[in-house]
């Protein structure tokens, strides 16, 4: 890769509840002056609107993000991607995306994923990052959750993915959800590679 070229990640919203870790793990990396092909499922759509309200709305995000972490949420780019288009970048192994997230992951998309169905862009993107062998993160989150969905969470682990639950801990004292939010968005980064600042370090 050269020097002066993005990391460039693919980051996928699904219709899991949990829109807030989505969108400060999404500003997390634009902080750090990342590239995102982005593809929000319409049911992630649905999620960002009722949990964090209009101003959220995809074709509003750099605003709301900016208004919520800051000027630095707008050093990086995005492309916002067709869940429908499995034509779209990511869609191919060729694509120069390191990594790719699902935040929140939702128990049908993950099920698309473990059983390889590529219906749409995200299962699809998800499939290149397996069989490229290149780094998926799942986030899934349910509760209680089947045997079937534990299952699922075996194959895609089995066949290479990170299984990062939206468990977020309290052993670093959260005060608000934003902290929740920072410390999985802390351990999103971490799993890419980045030396993460978002929630303090266990000193033991
Ligand atoms: C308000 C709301 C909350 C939901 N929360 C979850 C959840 O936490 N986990 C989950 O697996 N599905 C949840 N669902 C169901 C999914 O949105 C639904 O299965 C959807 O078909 C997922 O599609 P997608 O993976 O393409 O986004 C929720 C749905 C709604 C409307």
């Amino acid at each position: 890769m050269s020097a002066d070229r993005k990391r460039t990640f693919a980051l996928a919203i699904t219709g899991a509840s949990g829109a807030l870790y989505a969108v400060r793990t999404m500003a997390a990396l634009l902080e750090r002056e990342c590239h995102l092909e982005l593809v929000i499922s319409d049911y992630g759509r649905r999620l960002l609107h009722d949990e964090l309200g209009e101003d959220a709305a995809v074709a509003r995000l750099r605003d709301f993000l900016v208004a919520k972490y800051g000027d630095a949420a707008s050093r990086g780019s995005y492309t916002v991607l067709s869940n429908k288009d499995l034509g779209a970048t990511i869609a191919s192994g060729s694509h120069d995306c390191e990594a790719m997230v699902i935040v929140p992951c939702s128990m049908k998309t993950l099920a698309g994923v473990a059983h390889g169905l590529s219906r749409n862009l995200i299962e699809r993107a998800a499939d290149v990052m397996l069989k490229e062998k290149r780094r998926l993160v799942l986030v899934p989150r349910e509760a209680p959750m089947s045997l079937p969905q534990l299952k699922n969470l075996v194959l895609c682990a089995e066949a290479g993915a990170m299984i990062l639950p939206a468990m977020p801990a309290f052993y670093q004292m959260p005060k608000t959800l934003d902290d929740l939010a920072d410390f999985m968005a802390g351990k999103i980064l971490s799993a890419l590679g980045f030396d993460q600042t978002l929630y303090p370090k266990w000193e033991g």
